[in-house]
């Protein structure tokens, strides 16, 4: 007999939006790919109702759950209850265990293990610090604490301030438009790249770096991956973002940079399975880290699909590599 697998998802209502609903795509890529390698799988709802989920995948029974939890309740700062869940149920669970995945889902807290460990990430600043803080001055971008997504960011996010008080007053705008906890961060000017990690026999495997172009954005519109750009795919902003792994010469220092700092990221927060790691780089060359995905989205035809099949895997080996390192 066929082992079960729990494909643990959130629980996503009819009329969510598009962020929300992609993790049934994802599900389904799963599924398909763990039935071709042998596996009997068995998509699982995760919600708030914990005792009904421990039911369900108690009488289920599962050789292992594969974990694609990435908000509860549309709230992306439950993200750790689903391993924490699991932990307590005694379940073996694929990707990044409850620390891991709290640690790097809050981006304040994450940046500050970053900044800590020496690993360029740009300045942050919140409501309490912004008060201990008189001096703060320049360009910023307002983003939430733990949505992760895109979800709130427009052309609006990016001010320029003259003073930490105007920063708070736009903080506290921000914190009533947005789900939760915002900050601000220094917005970097640059090219924007991201880095795949996946677990293999002999450690981490970096994946080939990817960079999001913007092809034929009008001078004046900031170059930056927002909602519109992640998800409506009729808008400007879809239809002129693009991905490319392909370098010249002279990005060979960024890109070896781009795969050290990677390495360090999956290292630092003790990373496991799989995991995506955001970068801008500014017009030195100097790459900053944006934030670590510990979860991050793995569509069959997503990009870090397009990124393990350049160096020769194809989806079923990556799920592959993913149960291996359980
Ligand atoms: N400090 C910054 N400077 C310039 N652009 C930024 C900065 N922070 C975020 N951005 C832009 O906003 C996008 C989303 O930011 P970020 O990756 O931090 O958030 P997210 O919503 O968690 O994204 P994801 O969909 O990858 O989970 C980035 O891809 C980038 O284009
Ligand atoms: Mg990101």
């Amino acid at each position: 007999m066929k082992n079960k697998i729990g494909i643990l998802h959130p629980y996503i209502p009819e009329n969510a939006s598009e962020d929300e609903r992609d993790v049934l795509d994802q599900a389904e890529g799963i599924s398909v790919a763990l039935k071709t390698l042998g596996y009997d799988p068995v998509p699982v709802t995760f919600d708030l109702n914990l005792e009904a989920v421990g039911i369900t995948l108690k009488m289920l029974n599962p050789a292992f759950v594969f974990n694609l939890v990435e908000s509860v309740n549309g709230r992306g700062s439950l993200i750790h209850l689903a391993p924490s869940f699991l932990d307590y149920l005694g379940l073996s669970y694929t990707g990044n265990k409850t620390e891991a995945m709290f640690l790097t889902s809050n981006k304040i807290v994450s940046k500050s293990f970053l900044a800590a460990s020496g690993i360029n990430t740009p300045a942050a600043y919140t409501l309490s610090s912004l008060k201990h803080d008189a001096s703060v001055r320049g360009r910023f971008i307002i983003k939430s604490a733990w949505e992760h997504a895109s979800i709130g960011l427009s052309q609006d996010s990016v001010i320029s301030v003259e003073s930490a008080s105007e920063l708070i007053s736009e903080l506290k705008k921000a914190r009533k438009r947005m789900k939760g906890e915002c900050f601000c961060e220094e917005y970097v000017d640059g090219r924007e790249f991201n880095v795949g990690l996946l677990s293999g026999e002999n450690g981490v495997e970096i994946l080939p770096p990817a960079e999001i172009l913007f092809v034929g954005y009008p001078s004046g519109k900031l170059k930056i991956v927002d909602y519109r750009a992640k998800w409506k795919p009729k808008s400007f902003e879809y239809l002129h973002t693009d991905r490319t792994f392909n370098f010249g010469p002279e990005d060979e220092h960024i890109i070896k940079s781009l795969k050290t700092t990677a390495a360090e990221c999956w290292n630092l927060f003790g990373l496991k399975g799989y995991a995506r790691v955001d970068f801008r780089v500014d017009g030195s060359g100097k790459p900053w880290v944006l934030e670590i995905n510990a979860n991050p989205c793995l569509s069959s035809d997503g990009g870090f699909a397009v990124a393990s099949a350049l160096v020769g895997l194809d989806f079923p080996m990556v799920v592959k590599r993913i149960i291996d390192a359980i």
